[in-house]
């Protein structure tokens, strides 16, 4: 798809058909995801692919706000960054976790971003156990391994008003 085009689509989605997603999808997105520049090419970002049910709702009861739906996408990438590789593997994580997004439009699926990283598991207890600590406690992800969030996914129950345009000229400075 054009990339216009898939900028044009892409919009958050929370509502998945009760479908499975191909794993040769799976694996075309996050190979189109590890393509992301990362600092002096440090390549720290890791992926965990996630689609088998009880590990979905795990997930989404990491946090008690904004993370409900993911038991019924039809999976999950966590997108997560080797420490000891750079001193900017959230930056790295970031810049990943985009382009994934991107590539769930060109393969006909659509997602939504689930953040992970230092996010509390109870809105009311900002001090508390951290979303982290629940997705270690099922997945084996290695200590130096960071989470910066899961990327859910499937095919879409949800149909998007069309993307605003940015509002007024302030973000965008011309000298
Ligand atoms: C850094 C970041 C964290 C986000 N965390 C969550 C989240 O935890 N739960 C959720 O439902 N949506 C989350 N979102 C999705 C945003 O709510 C969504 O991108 C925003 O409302 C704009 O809508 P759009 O993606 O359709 O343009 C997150 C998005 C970003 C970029």
């Amino acid at each position: 798809m054009e990339l216009k085009k898939i900028l044009d689509v892409r919009r958050s989605t929370r509502k998945f058909l009760d479908r499975k997603v191909e794993q040769e999808k799976l694996q075309r997105i996050a190979d189109m995801a590890l393509t992301a520049p990362s600092s002096r090419n440090s390549r720290s970002t890791r992926l965990m692919i996630v689609d088998k049910k009880e590990d979905l709702e795990h997930i989404s009861t990491m946090r008690d706000y904004g993370a409900a739906f993911v038991k019924n996408a039809a999976a999950a990438i966590l997108v997560m960054g080797d420490k000891s590789k750079s001193d900017l593997w959230l930056d790295n994580c970031v810049i990943t976790a985009t382009i994934l997004q991107l590539a769930v439009v060109d393969e006909g699926l659509a997602s939504c971003w689930v953040h992970v990283n230092d996010r509390p598991c109870l809105k009311d207890e900002p001090e508390g156990k951290k979303a982290e600590e629940h997705l270690r406690e099922k997945f084996a992800i290695p200590e130096n391994y960071g989470i910066l969030c899961a990327i859910a996914l499937g095919y879409s129950d949800f149909e998007p008003a069309p993307l605003p345009a940015y509002e007024g000229e302030e973000r965008v400075i011309w000298l």
